[in-house]
């Protein structure tokens, strides 16, 4: 790990009342890296944010941001965050509203620039309370981009947005952090994990369990499983296509768990044309979790049901 770390979690725990959100958390993030928090509902994820944000007092153990208290660097401006939840204030235009929160910061970037790159420039001078979802989460980034952070920090921000809108806005914060920025996000989305963090930190029941590149805990816990109606195929033969991991044969359907569904589907088409009814899911968060911690005493990824 880097000399100097952006943000170094420690022994970290919180409860609220009998419930304990957050159980001991270390985690370490170097600087320009791109980090999810995966988890599930209740997961723990933005009671930990909260505490890196200093909105949330730990119970035990420590946060540092850039080598200070979170206060220190949120009042900096180092911090730029975007909560899971929060209302615009109201009666102000969208420009008012980024223009009071650049003032409140001692090196914030141009408004207009923000307003730009976050494609918020169009609905300038809309109220705030008559924009969209998709809208809202801009205008809400925008807030967060303009002190110029060093560090991004964002509570699931596209949890309530369609698939287009999600779209665009990973596209803007692509866009707005690519200069070298640090960018926390949480998501309960395996996907929007995948797709935009260099490193996947996956948590359950206010614990880390699992840590590493995307790819990585993609391969791990992102396996499709693909079903379909084949008569008459033999199960070894199915078995030797390209990313499937194991075979399971119920009457005259077969589901196919797949490391690499596109090219298993590939093969399995080629291979038989007779096929038909095809599905391909994705294993959910719930069976990642699973997966993950399955069985403490076995280690390897051998131990589902029927794996090749
Ligand atoms: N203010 C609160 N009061 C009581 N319980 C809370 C509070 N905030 C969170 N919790 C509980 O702590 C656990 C973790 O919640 P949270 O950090 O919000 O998880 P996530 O963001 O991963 O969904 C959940 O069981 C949740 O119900
Ligand atoms: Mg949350």
């Amino acid at each position: 790990m880097a000399p100097n770390p952006a943000i170094v979690l420690s022994g970290l725990a919180k409860s609220y009342g009998a419930v304990e959100a957050v159980r001991g958390v270390d985690l370490t993030i170097a600087h320009g890296e791109t980090v999810a928090i995966l988890g599930p509902n209740g997961a723990g994820k933005t009671t930990t944010i909260d505490m890196m944000l200093g909105l949330a007092r730990p119970d035990s153990g420590t946060v540092s941001v850039f080598g200070r208290t979170p206060a220190q660097a949120v009042a900096s401006g180092a911090i730029g965050g975007m909560l899971q939840t929060g209302t615009l204030l109201r009666d102000l235009s969208v420009r008012e509203l980024v223009t009071m929160v650049a003032s409140l910061y001692p090196n914030p970037l141009g408004v207009d620039e923000v307003l730009g790159v976050t494609a918020t420039a169009e609905i300038a001078d809309r109220r705030t309370h008559k924009l969209s979802g998709g809208q809202t989460q801009r205008v809400r980034f925008a807030m967060a981009l303009v002190s110029n952070p060093d560090l991004l920090v964002l509570d699931e921000p596209t949890a309530a947005l369609d698939v287009s809108s999600r779209r665009d806005f990973w596209a803007i914060m692509r866009r707005s952090a690519a200069g070298g920025k640090t960018v926390v996000f949480a998501t309960h989305y395996l996907e929007e994990a995948d797709a935009y963090a260099d490193r996947i930190v996956f948590m359950t029941r206010g614990k880390i369990v699992a840590d590493g590149p995307a790819t990585e805990i993609k391969a791990r816990v992102g396996h499709r499983s693909i079903r379909a109606t084949l008569v008459d195929a033999d199960p070894e033969e199915l078995r030797a296509l390209r990313g499937v991991l194991s075979v399971d044969r119920r009457g005259e359907s077969i589901v196919l768990r797949c490391q690499e569904s596109d090219q298993a589907l590939r093969d399995l088409l080629l291979r038989y044309p007779a096929v038909r009814d095809i599905e391909v899911t994705g294993a959910g968060l719930e069976d990642a979790f699973i997966e993950l911690t399955g069985d403490p005493a076995e280690e390897d990824d051998q131990r589902s049901e029927g794996a090749a």
